[in-house]
């Protein structure tokens, strides 16, 4: 950003009260050698900036690149969903995607084995919707609860050595077995992939979509790359933490800088709330897919990325997504991890970016009024100015005519209970289809090679565990898993 127009021919360098500083290697000083003085209002104003430059790293997904794009509907779905910037063929919704890794810190090594965040959020006419979003259809956990414990062990380190540590990684892992389908993706190459541009993203989760008739389907949105699946291996994987950790930020930035935008199509899954009873698992368990060929895909839209930040800190550290944030027409399903993640983004946010976060640009909505919210730490939109602080009666505001507008779908009923969804076979089942289409696409060996290197540092009785595990998947997997064990 080019300084301010002030009175000077050349941008001049100031205090951060506007005061020009004409050498700022000086110091005040007492004599010339003598101590320095506390009037020295740049060095003091310099000094305490800098103690404070750090905010705190995301909990997760801490490691991470952003760029700025837009969405374009390319078919029609307003059978399927009002919500107006999927409305209109041709229209256009501005946008800010991060990608990022999850279980390492903000320096980490952007090639680590790990799912890839696929974040984005769009700037649309009803206020921001982000799609907090992943390169895996499925995740490790079905119960909101468990992902902080699935964190404490893949991110944190261990409380008395502060050493990461394979054996509590695959302890959790084989103690909530559900994990197992997302394990081998996770496993298989696309664990790794080549950089941010060559992998697709999915929700995951089931959202609810809803069309102007107030119907409404049960949804999955896929984010195909149209530059292509490309992996890393294991090795190239490894050799990159070494040789160059941000790799996939350079990709982007080096791509998006070059004019190769990169690209993706989007398309939903859909399901009537009638075909959702009938399916052989729950649409709110986030460990199964839905299969293609009963669900098939439906394209509705183009993503692209064309501009990179301008300030790293500004736009990309700051971004806050929220699966919680959404427009008109869009809502989440009763998933129980999508439930808990809708307290924890905002929550987080206002922890690591002060209660008024939404004010900071990159996050701040095309619109907002919402009065009620007000003042707070950095509060710098104006503050909704005179408007009342409360629904007040001189104030002419339209939700007191649209009290009815959000229909519940569905129909809720029942006590209090703890609850926690227990293994089955058919647990197994999906996995076990993951590992045929393994075999035709040629991936086993590397899938067995992927997962022993990683386990090979796992104590043994760690190691019998997971081949436990592996064996209720597949005997074939768990044996061939032992042989490459004990090679
Ligand atoms: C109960 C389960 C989960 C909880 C409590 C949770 C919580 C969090 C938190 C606290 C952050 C840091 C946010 C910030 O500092 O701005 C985060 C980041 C993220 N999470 Fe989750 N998460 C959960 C599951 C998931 C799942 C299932 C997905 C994908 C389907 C996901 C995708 C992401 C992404 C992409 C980010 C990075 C967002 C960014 O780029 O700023 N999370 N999560």
């Amino acid at each position: 950003m080019t300084p301010p127009p002030q009175k000077y021919s050349v941008p001049l360098y100031t205090t951060s009260n506007g005061c020009p500083v004409r050498n700022p290697n000086a110091m005040i000083k007492m004599g010339k050698y003598g101590p320095a003085l506390l009037q020295d209002h740049h060095l003091i104003d310099l000094l305490a900036h800098f103690d404070r430059e750090r905010i705190p790293e995301r909990v997760a997904h801490a490691k991470g690149s952003g760029a700025h794009g837009y969405l374009e509907v390319t078919d029609d779905v307003s059978d399927l969903v009002s919500a107006d910037f999927l409305n209109g063929i041709g229209k256009r919704t501005s946008l800010f995607l991060r990608f990022s890794t999850v279980g390492g810190e903000k320096g980490s090594a952007d090639s680590a084995r790990d799912p890839r965040g696929f974040a984005v959020k769009f700037y649309t006419q009803e206020g921001v919707i982000d799609w907090v979003n992943i390169n895996s259809p499925i995740f490790f956990i079905r119960n909101g609860v468990q992902f902080p414990f699935l964190v404490h062990t893949q991110k944190s380190r261990d409380p008395q050595t502060n050493l990461k540590d394979v054996n509590m990684y695959w302890d959790f892992l084989c103690n909530n077995p559900e994990s197992v389908h997302n394990i081998m993706f996770v496993f298989s190459d696309r664990g790794t992939p080549f950089s941010y541009r060559h992998m697709h993203g999915y929700s995951a989760h089931t959202y609810k979509w809803i069309n102007k008739e107030g119907k409404f389907h049960y949804v999955q949105i896929h984010l195909l790359t149209d530059q292509g699946i490309k992996n890393l291996t294991n090795e190239q994987a490894h050799a990159l933490e070494a040789d160059d950790p941000d790799h996939a930020g350079r990709d982007l930035h080096e791509a998006i800088s070059s004019g190769n935008y990169p690209s993706w199509t989007v398309c939903v899954q859909t399901m009537t709330a009638e075909e959702a009873k009938k399916a052989p698992f729950s649409v709110f368990d986030l460990t199964k897919t839905w299969p293609q060929k009963d669900y098939p895909l439906r394209k509705f839209a183009k993503l692209v990325l064309d501009r990179n930040p301008e300030n790293y800190h500004a736009e990309v550290e700051q971004s806050a997504f929220s699966p919680a944030n959404t427009v008109p027409g869009i809502e989440p399903s009763a998933d129980p991890v999508l439930q808990a993640r809708l307290f924890s983004y905002s929550d987080t946010q206002r922890y690591r970016l002060g209660a008024n976060f939404n004010q900071i640009p990159i996050n701040c909505p095309l619109q907002a009024y919402s009065p009620f919210q007000r003042d707070g730490v950095a509060c710098v939109n104006g503050n909704y100015g005179s408007a009342p602080n409360y629904p007040s009666s001189f104030e002419p505001l339209d939700y007191r005519s649209d009290a009815s507008n959000n229909e519940s779908h569905e129909k809720w009923v029942g006590e209090a209970t703890s609850f926690q969804w227990s293994v089955t076979d058919d647990d197994y089942d999906q996995p076990r289809a993951m590992w045929e289409v393994f075999r035709k696409t040629g991936q086993q060996e590397a899938f067995i090679h992927n997962l022993s290197a990683n386990l090979k540092g796992a104590k043994p009785e760690i190691q019998a565990r997971v081949i436990e595990m592996f064996s209720r998947v597949t005997p074939e997997i768990s044996g061939r898993l032992s042989t490459a064990l004990q090679s």
